[in-house]
């Protein structure tokens, strides 16, 4: 693992938060990296909703049954295609909204920040309760909650690299790179 790389590999899914706050300048410089993702056609067909208020968040928790953590703060990530530059994010939001999930989240652990992925899209009840929970449209779709805070586990830094994942220059040429055949 090149220590270079190590905002990669030291990011994992915090689920324990202490009670301390996260500033709102911290919330929206993990926006700003949201919004540094790349987009189909650089369509950008998202929106964001940033989260701080407890009774909020707890009416998030009752809608994701696998969100059920204690977090000071969350950020929905939605889909708005109509919102988009350009119709290509009516084809690729998806693909768009994981791409600023994923900035956030490296974002987050780079500024010492604990953070996990909550899926909501494609699964309905988890969609429905989502927009009701936080009020969106129907023009809008949530694709994921981060839940958010100050990390209060620690886990180690790991790449889960499987060498029977990879195949050279074409499917079943092997793991191996050409210089050690
Ligand atoms: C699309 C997606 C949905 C996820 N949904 C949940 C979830 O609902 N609850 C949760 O605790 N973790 C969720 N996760 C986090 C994964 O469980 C986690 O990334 C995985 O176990 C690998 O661990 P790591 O993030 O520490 O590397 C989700 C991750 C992705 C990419």
């Amino acid at each position: 693992m090149h220590p270079d790389l190590d905002f990669i590999y030291t990011r994992r899914s915090i689920r324990k938060f202490k009670p301390d706050a996260v500033p709102s300048e911290l919330l929206e410089e993990l926006l700003r990296a949201a919004m540094a993702a790349p987009s189909a056609s650089n369509s950008q067909p998202w929106e964001f909703i940033i989260i701080t208020r407890q009774q909020t968040i707890a009416s998030l928790r009752r809608a994701l049954p696998f969100g059920h953590y204690d977090a000071t703060a969350a950020i929905a990530v939605l889909g708005s295609p109509l919102k988009a530059r350009n119709p290509a994010g009516l084809l690729y939001w998806e693909q768009d909204c994981s791409a600023a999930v994923q900035n956030i989240l490296l974002a987050a652990n780079a500024l010492g920040l604990g953070a996990v992925w909550i899926g909501c899209h494609p699964v309905k009840p988890e969609v429905w309760g989502v927009r009701r929970a936080l009020k969106i449209p129907r023009t809008s779709t949530p694709l994921a909650v981060i839940m958010l805070g100050y990390p209060a586990e620690e886990k180690p830094a790991r790449t889960r690299y499987d060498p029977l994942k990879v195949h050279w220059e074409a499917y079943g040429g092997g793991a191996s790179t050409p210089a050690e055949r």
